[in-house]
């Protein structure tokens, strides 16, 4: 991919998204999976953008969404009523209701006090509800606390005990259908344990459910898939498949899972303009057009994205820090990283960029977000405009 060329043709800051990698990442896992029946939902938050959408959908993907904007979303980029899940910790009335009407496959449920509202939204609407609880294991996924979610520490899911008595009430109501088990206990995780772990927790739950004549169809084992943004050892899908096989052995359920970041993180890519370098005398800044504002993982999270001086260039290098315009000093991409002298125009490549990118990204101090670029087979397309200062003030109301 030519990046220079592409962030000429479409300015900077910019996100460009390789959609072969994303198929090729998509095929690897569908394939792990061959020996059973399988469901890949791809998690909308990851990148929410309606071409990716489409073309997770192209794929034969779901998707997993967190508000009924990305239920809405997925249904309009094509992907099936049957293959969406609605999730999420906090879903309000409104949104039940229109996830109910659009009868989709399954809300995933994350308290007893929520499953009441469903049913009850179930019988407003005369429908019966298919439901999947989500069950926290208590299993800790050893990833950064912030997207750590499998602990009794944090908010989501319900504990064993709760979730049996949420499946036992479930069953004997007329208006919920308990289709499903899920859990989901973190983010960026690079080992396999924890999912091993947590599939033969809930695995001998199902085995429990079973006979109490209550039989889940589909074994939801979450995102959280972790990938390689420095020099991570990651999991093979192969061996990520085995591991939830072994745990699954004798259950005749459909296989879900929810990835992310798996799916798109490499395959994205941000691209940012050099606007100026300073030296205090203490420490290099080389400063950019892009900022927290359009990626914000390193100032959220600490994290890591191997960062790239685009243009062939001979000299020294010495030790710099990437920041953006933003008036925060967490405002930067990248410390201490070894890079060339840099001069007005140059571009710097961003890797790792396309989960919890733009997805995650505002109009702090007033900047239009960036613009979104597809590439596949040598051809690219704009699949999202960068914003204006119109569309940013558009639903402001004058009171002057
Ligand atoms: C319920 C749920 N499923 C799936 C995901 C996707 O996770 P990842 O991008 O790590 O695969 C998340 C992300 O936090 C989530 O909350």
């Amino acid at each position: 991919m030519d990046f220079t060329t592409l962030a000429k043709k479409y300015k900077t800051p910019l996100y460009v998204y390789d959609f072969d990698a994303i198929t090729q990442k998509f095929e690897t896992l569908k394939n792990a999976f061959k020996a059973r029946k399988s469901l890949i939902c791809y998690a909308v938050k990851a990148n929410s953008n309606l071409s990716v959408l489409k073309h997770m959908s192209q794929l034969g993907a779901g998707c997993d969404c967190v508000s009924i904007g990305e239920v809405k979303r997925a249904l309009y980029a094509g992907i099936p009523k049957y293959k969406i899940i609605f999730s999420g910790v906090g879903k309000q009335d409104s949104e039940i209701k229109e996830a109910l009407q659009k009868d989709i496959l399954m809300l995933n449920l994350e308290s007893e006090e929520e499953m009441q509202r469903v049913a009850s939204i179930a019988q407003e609407l005369g429908v019966k509800a298919r439901i999947s609880i989500r069950v926290n294991p208590n299993i800790d996924a050893k990833t950064h606390p912030y997207i750590s979610t499998g602990l009794h520490e944090n908010k989501f899911g319900v504990d064993l005990q709760s979730a049996k008595k949420m499946y036992l009430q479930a069953k004997n109501s007329p208006l919920l259908d308990p289709v499903g088990i899920h859990f989901h206990i973190g983010s960026q995780i690079t080992e396999l344990k924890p999912f091993a772990d947590a599939t033969k927790v809930l695995a001998d739950l199902v085995r429990n459910l079973q006979s109490l004549d209550i039989n889940i169809k589909f074994f939801d084992v979450g995102g959280g898939i972790g990938i390689r943004y420095k020099d991570e050892d990651t999991i093979s899908t192969y061996d990520y498949a085995q591991a939830i096989f072994d745990s699954l052995s004798g259950l005749d359920v459909t296989l879900t899972c929810e990835p992310g970041r798996y799916l798109v993180g490499n395959s994205g890519y941000f691209l940012t303009s050099i606007l100026y370098e300073k030296n205090n005398g203490h420490k290099r800044f080389v400063i950019v057009d892009g900022a927290m504002n359009d990626l914000i993982r390193p100032s959220l999270y600490g994290a890591y994205h191997e960062v790239q001086l685009l243009g062939e260039r001979d000299g020294q290098t010495s030790k710099a820090d990437i920041v953006g315009p933003i008036c925060e000093s967490g405002d930067f991409f990248a410390k201490d990283v070894e890079l060339l002298s840099t001069k007005h125009d140059d571009i710097l490549l961003i890797k790792s960029a396309g989960a919890y990118g733009f997805s995650m990204s505002s109009n702090y101090n007033t900047r239009g977000r960036a613009a979104e670029v597809a590439y596949s087979g040598g051809k690219d397309w704009l699949i999202r405009e960068r914003e204006s200062f119109e569309d940013m003030i558009a639903k402001e109301r004058d009171l002057l």
